[in-house]
């Protein structure tokens, strides 16, 4: 067992800007080097003995293969827990929860609901603490996006990525990442859906464009991404999302408007003709299955990199 072996201070991945540009880019170099030698079937063992806690208190099939599957790759085991299957379900604080199996444990990762839930777990946790999607972030995903686009279309300093939909959990990610690495967000959302400034701040305008029209959110951007209508724990308000963002629909004159070769991802799991098209998300400028594969070899140098620091 080899918990405590880590040196420096404790450091968790609970927003994007957790990390300096810097340190993301080193993330990206790893994930490369480290999805390099998974295609070439090479093993990379660095995280021999250790073990990962994933916590879900919400559904998941991607982030759920991508963290364990990377984990055993990378020599290490993974215990699973959701609310309904540990005490959490049965009201157990949950910094008593972060107490007690990070005694156990080296690594956790949490999706959770609220954004503080999480930062109560990471204040009383011995070890590092990965934000696996909670109602106000989702940087796992972003991380993953933004190494895909790179994958594609090279540098996304100085580009335009247009988020058509929700301002949810990926919305407020991908500005936080808009600031960090130097890009452009363009955001069109249904009033009522809309970023709220109030939590964030008003961005300059190198960073943030906001668009009533989709359409205009998507000239010339590098890509083109949305995700889900709604997220999950705002089910009851289905209905009223279904008619509020009718318009919000990635189709096929929208990449037409976007830069020739702009790219569109969507973190899945999608509803084909509700944000897009079937015709868009299985088109040629579709990239979301790479993307969903890029999760496992992001994670995999994130949790390199919380256990072992640069190496
Ligand atoms: N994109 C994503 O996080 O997918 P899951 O909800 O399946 O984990
Ligand atoms: N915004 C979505 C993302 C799912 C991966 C949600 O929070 O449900």
């Amino acid at each position: 067992m080899s918990q405590q072996q880590q040196t420096g201070p404790l450091r968790h991945f609970l927003q994007f800007r957790d990390f300096t540009k810097e340190e993301i880019l080193y993330l990206f170099e790893r994930a490369k080097l480290i999805k390099d030698k998974f295609k070439r079937y090479e093993p990379h063992r660095p995280l021999h003995d250790r073990n990962l806690a994933m916590v879900f208190e919400k559904a998941s099939t991607r982030t759920r293969v991508s963290f364990e599957a990377g984990m055993y790759q990378m020599g290490g085991s993974v215990i699973h827990l959701t609310t309904g299957d540990s005490q959490l379900g049965r009201s157990e604080p949950i910094e008593d929860t972060a107490r007690v199996i990070s005694r156990m444990v080296d690594l956790v990762m949490i999706r959770t609901f609220e954004q503080t839930r999480i930062e109560r777990f990471a204040a009383h946790s011995r070890v590092p603490v990965i934000n696996g999607l909670t109602n106000e972030y989702h940087p796992c995903q972003i991380l993953a996006d933004i190494f895909t686009f790179i994958e594609h279309s090279g540098p996304v300093e100085g580009r335009t990525v247009a988020w058509i939909g929700d301002a949810n959990n990926m919305a407020y990610t991908w500005l936080q990442a808009a600031e960090i690495l130097g890009f452009t967000l363009h955001v069109s959302a249904p009033k009522g859906y809309q970023l709220e400034f109030a939590r964030v701040g008003q961005p300059p305008a190198r960073v943030l464009r906001q668009f009533d029209d989709p359409l205009e959110a998507c000239r010339g951007a590098h890509l083109v991404t949305t995700d889900v209508w709604t997220s999950m724990g705002y089910e009851d308000e289905n209905e009223a999302r279904r008619k509020a963002f009718a318009n919000w629909c990635v189709d096929a004159e929208m990449m037409a408007a976007a830069d020739p070769a702009a790219l569109f991802m969507h973190c899945l799991p999608a509803h084909r003709g509700e944000e897009v098209s079937a015709d868009v998300i299985d088109g040629p400028q579709s990239v979301v299955w790479d993307e969903a594969e890029n999760r496992m070899h992001v994670q995999k140098a994130l949790m390199e990199f919380l256990l072992l620091g640069h190496l």
